[in-house]
């Protein structure tokens, strides 16, 4: 399969994003066929991309959502996902966004501290209800990911440590508006060598027993999200291996009766379907490099400049011969750029370039720095 831009949007003013809901639909269907028959129950991660059009696919296809501020929880309702499939994580939920949570009876908090657990046990209790809560914990697996998207080790901020889980745990008791009703654990981003989720699952194991002898059967486990997808090679591999992933989870994990097993999957969904679509401005050449600068810049693709990630770029204007140049934005940051010494056909002023596997963290980490206007969404219907 090769990347292909509809006839109609080449004349539109760039940049945009460009979302191909047929791939959308085909990972989706690939997703389920891999996890229904396991048993385990996929929960998007809304962080990842939040358009309504791509969430209404994704809630078709069965997902919950799993959202980390009350925009996303908002979100996730306006688009049609029951309560009951909704999930509230994050470090730092304030008070009016757990009321918000509260108040719409979602399915569970997934909470980091005990001072969150307080904090939530007495705002449940004002509104009459019982909260029922997961314990994020931190499980110290490496994932062996870039460090800013590592999630699972002792020194990172997310989860509770598991030496402070009994402390966490023995406060339960005296929280009354509070229901344990799993365990959660999320390690990383873009996680490719999937052995790491075995690891994970031991721990887990490990946990539950402990929790058990303390007297907690748990109805729910969730496990996170974290599975990478393939940057270099997006025609070739387009729909990620949930085969593998989900077999990894069947293999390892030491499931209960009647439990429910949570996946959070933000990446894996809806990296490959999104593009970011834009135009040559100049191609400026200095003694060692030719620059093509595009109109598209950190601004609205900043994963290269944050983490350094490499998105796969594509003329799809010109045939000519293949030559090195700097692909750079316009933003006024020498980070601003895309990728170095990248081999394009010929490249000239007004050409459309795609910067591939933008659908994850791409449009949702946009920003309007330099004053720059949010790019549109287009999409390709399946
Ligand atoms: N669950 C939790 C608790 C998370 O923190 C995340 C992602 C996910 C699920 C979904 O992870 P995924 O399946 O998408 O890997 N902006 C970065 C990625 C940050 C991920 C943050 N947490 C990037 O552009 O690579």
């Amino acid at each position: 399969m090769s990347f292909s831009l509809p006839a109609e949007l080449h004349a539109h003013s760039t940049p945009f994003y460009f979302y191909d809901l047929a791939l959308l639909e085909q990972t989706l269907t690939a997703l389920q066929q891999a996890a229904q028959p396991r048993g385990f129950h996929v929960h998007y991660a809304l962080k990842a991309n939040v358009n309504l059009p791509v969430l209404e696919r994704i809630r078709q296809h069965g997902l919950g959502a799993d959202c980390v501020s009350g925009g996303e929880v908002q979100r996730a309702l306006d688009a049609g996902f029951s309560p009951q499939d909704v999930v509230f994580a994050g470090v730092g939920k304030s008070d009016a966004e757990l009321n918000l949570a509260l108040a719409a009876d979602i399915w569970c908090f997934n909470v980091e501290s005990v001072e969150e657990l307080v904090v939530l046990n007495e705002l449940a209790g004002a509104q009459n209800r019982k909260a029922r809560v997961a314990l994020r914990v931190n499980p110290n697996v490496d994932a062996h990911t870039h460090h800013y998207i590592t999630t699972g080790l002792e020194a990172n901020k997310f989860g509770i440590s598991l030496v402070d889980l009994p402390s966490v745990v023995a406060q339960l008791p005296s929280l009354p508006n509070l229901e344990l009703v799993g365990l959660h654990a999320h390690i990383g981003s873009q996680i490719t060598d999937l052995r790491v989720f075995g690891e994970l699952s031991d721990k887990l194991n490990e946990l539950q027993n402990w929790l058990e002898e303390q007297g907690y059967s748990l109805p729910h486990l969730n496990v996170g999200g974290g599975l990478g997808i393939d940057y270099q090679a997006p025609d070739q591999n387009p729909v990620p291996d949930f085969d593998t992933y989900f077999r990894t989870f069947e293999q390892h994990l030491v499931r209960r009766p009647g439990q429910r097993v949570h996946m959070e999957l933000g990446r894996a969904v809806v990296a490959q379907c999104g593009s970011l679509i834009s135009r040559v401005l100049f191609v400026k050449r200095s003694q060692q490099t030719q620059f093509a600068i595009l109109d598209a810049g950190m601004t609205e693709l900043i994963r290269p400049a944050l983490y350094g990630s490499h998105h796969h770029i594509q003329n799809l204007s010109s045939q000519g011969a293949v030559q090195p140049y700097d692909v750079v934005g316009p933003i006024c940051e020498s980070s601003d750029r895309f990728g170095q010494e990248v081999l394009l056909p010929e490249t000239k002023r007004g050409d459309l370039i795609a910067l591939r596997s933008a659908g994850a963290y791409g449009e949702v980490m946009s920003s309007h720095y330099n004053l720059r206007e949010k790019a549109p969404a287009y999409y390709a219907h399946a």
